[in-house]
């Protein structure tokens, strides 16, 4: 096709222009034109390219997302990606720093290139002759999944790099986030539009990257600040890494503006607090600063551990705390009927969350706080920890606030509340009450329990409104033709569902001990249970003292275990769900060896498929102790994600050190 010359100066005037507004507006915050002058310029664009099949891979156009994909590619980083050690204060950045000083053998001073920790989710983008011809995600941090369809739609990234350097390859790493305003103005979206709310920034972030459908993910406003390079093959970058940012920068790509060098361990801590003071003052959340040394060489000398390198830090921030007002004191009712005081709250947005909500523990809480409704508290929240109350500010003023009163009858049941123990309060009857109904039937469908896929919380409020189930067995009974009619649930969805009660019954004792909810009984005892009794009826008939014998079980939840299995109720509920076919092997409690008799073991991060305390419990169920710190007595070391001093301390004593993959393979040939 004869594209006429005015049709092409149209374009390339367009894409210039397009470009030009991009950096103004994402590379500098300071747009020139309102969005809607810039989105004629992108539908114009659009036009000319589709109609005289002028579409190339680094237009503005490529940006709005294309064709969903079904799946996606698996790409394997050719440098692993790391993470990050974390430390916590002060003492032990210096403690990082004599570290590397020692393993260096130098006195000299260090310089380190000190950066923002963006709270978002890690991406490496490869130029290759320097067009954006891949974007992955970290995953484990050998292999992610190619997000390049996604990532072609955020706009401050450059498809095209300012230098092209033929035959080149540049692997720039960084962290794709979402700023605070952006956050905001896709909730005001949302809520003018009736849809879902988006959580917090980080997660709306994470969501949007693993799209299938890239329109999805142009509607959020990502951003990017590139923290490293991994492959550069073809080109000479500067041996500083703050130098490479320099060079970045010239390149197109974005770096964090609030970067800085600084001298020796003393200059990265003044850095780490100015930054935290300026912490609500930036566009975007940040849970840290990371110091790095800055010479390329002396990080090649430094080395890396398993999972993190050694010339890097992460400091993470203290939790942060916010003042708000309390609405109002409700009562939530648990699974064991346990009745708990839950605030209402102004909304405030701490710790990177808006918290509406949360526990106060019990009425001693409340009493110790001295808090009352129409206060205004300190709310605190760190990392995924639930936001706390930390304390009333207004204490002693205006005695005639609100009380907050306890309920003399369950809120879900009308039942008595009695007191239980020194400080809970329990709802008296428990088969009838539906809020305990339903969050039994949550509890036994959970992951960690018969993991029922598909029977989420708002779909067993659901059920049990509709009188359809009120204890766990009944979810048995349920049928396609039930299900299909309940509201948004289609024939399909009500078959899926059904086939996925189904498959649950196949399970293990573990499984099923701790689906029951007995009081008390998490994994780790559930585990404790299985292994010492082997069977459902031994643990049934075991009396307090027999419960006692086994490891970490004292009195109190012993005298739980046997109150359960005396109950009748309890019995006929377990009789009926062997009846509908729920079946587990029996466990081989006679022919227990313990293979790992007199061998030490630490855990440290977070296992990724199994729950520390099951892990805990797998290894002492093998003979082996577990401990809390690293020492020269150590055998061996699980090092799971996250996983910080303990893993260096390992590596400096050469404890021998597995990850979590090693872990599963070493249990999987014990047993
Ligand atoms: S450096 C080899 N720098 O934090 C070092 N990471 O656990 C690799 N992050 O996966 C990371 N801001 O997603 C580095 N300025 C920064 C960062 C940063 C955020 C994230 C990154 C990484 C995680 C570390």
């Amino acid at each position: 096709m004869t594209v006429p010359a005015k049709v092409k100066r149209e374009v390339i005037s367009l894409r210039e222009q397009i470009k030009h507004h991009n950096r103004l507006y994402y590379s500098l915050d300071a747009p020139e034109i309102p969005d809607a002058d810039y989105d004629a310029l992108l539908i114009r664009l659009e036009e000319l390219e589709k109609e005289y099949d002028l579409v190339i891979s680094d237009s503005p156009t490529q940006r709005v997302g294309g064709a969903p994909l079904s799946q996606f590619a698996e790409v394997t980083h050719e440098i692993p990606m790391l993470s990050l050690a974390k430390v916590f204060s002060e003492k032990d950045l210096r403690d990082f720093e004599t570290r590397i000083k020692k393993r260096l053998g130098s006195e000299e001073e260090l310089v380190y290139s000190c950066e923002p920790k963006v709270d978002g989710i890690a991406v490496s983008l490869l130029y290759v002759d320097g067009l954006l011809n891949r974007a992955a995600t970290r995953g484990d941090g050998v292999i992610g999944e190619d997000i390049t369809h996604n990532v072609k739609t955020i706009r401050s990234i450059p498809l095209k790099l300012s230098q092209k350097k033929s035959r080149s390859r540049l692997e720039i790493r960084g962290e794709i986030f979402l700023s605070k305003p952006g956050f905001e103005s896709i909730n005001k979206k949302a809520l003018n539009e009736g849809s879902k709310i988006f959580v917090n920034p980080r997660n709306t972030a994470a969501g949007a990257v693993r799209q299938l459908d890239s329109k999805a993910t142009a509607k959020i406003p990502l951003e990017m600040y590139c923290y490293s390079v991994g492959i550069v093959e073809g080109i000479n970058l500067p041996r500083r890494l703050s130098a490479i940012f320099e060079e970045l920068a010239e390149l197109g790509l974005p770096v964090n503006p609030e970067r800085k060098t600084a001298n020796g361990i003393d200059g990265c801590i003044d850095y780490c607090m100015s930054l935290l003071s300026k912490r609500g003052d930036l566009v975007y959340e940040i849970d840290g600063a990371v110091i790095k040394v800055d010479d390329l060489i002396t990080q090649q000398a430094l080395g890396q551990n398993t999972k993190s390198p050694r010339w890097a830090m992460a400091y993470k921030f203290p939790a942060e705390e916010k003042s708000t007002k309390i609405l109002d004191v409700g009562f939530q009712v648990g699974r064991t009927g346990t009745i708990t005081p839950v605030a209402r709250l102004d909304p405030v947005f701490v710790g990177g969350v808006t918290v509406s909500k949360t526990t106060l523990h019990n009425m001693d809480e409340i009493e110790r706080l001295g808090l009352r409704i129409g206060d205004t508290v300190v709310v605190r929240r760190a990392g995924d920890v639930i936001p706390k109350v930390i304390k009333v500010l207004n204490q002693g003023e205006n005695k005639n606030r609100e009380k907050v009163k306890l309920p003399n009858n369950c809120p879900a049941c009308g039942s008595p509340i009695e007191k239980d123990g020194e400080v809970l309060y329990r709802c008296s009857t428990r088969f009838i009450c539906p809020a305990q109904q339903k969050e039994s039937i949550k509890h036994f469908s959970s992951r960690t329990a018969m993991d029922i896929e598909g029977l989420g919380s708002k779909l067993v409020d659901q059920l049990v409104d509709e009188g359809l189930i009120s204890n766990v067995a009944d979810i048995y009974l349920l049928t396609t033709q039930q299900l299909s009619q309940l509201e948004r649930m289609g024939m399909k969805s009500a078959q899926n569902l059904v086939d996925m009660i189904e498959k649950s019954k196949d399970t293990t004792l573990l499984r099923f001990l701790f689906a029951l909810g007995i009081r008390e009984v998490g994994d780790a005892t559930a585990l404790a249970l299985v292994n010492h009794f082997g069977d459902i009826d031994p643990i049934a008939k075991a009396t307090s003292e027999e419960l006692e014998e086994v490891e970490d079980i004292g009195p109190i939840v012993a005298e739980h275990i046997s109150a359960f299995f005396e109950n009748k109720d309890n019995l006929s509920l377990i009789e009926k769900l062997k009846k509908v076919g729920i079946k587990w092997p029996t466990v081989d409690v006679g022919a227990s060896e313990r293979p790992l008799e007199g061998q030490t073991f630490v855990l440290t991060g977070t296992l990724e498929t199994m729950s520390r305390s099951n892990a805990k419990t797998k290894l002492s169920g093998l003979g082996a102790k577990v401990v809390g710190s690293v020492s020269q007595n150590t055998n061996f070391v699980v090092a799971a994600p996250g996983a910080g001093s303990k893993l260096t301390k390992a590596e400096d004593l050469g404890v021998k050190i597995m990850n979590e993959e090693e872990f599963l393979f070493f249990l999987d040939d014990l047993s």
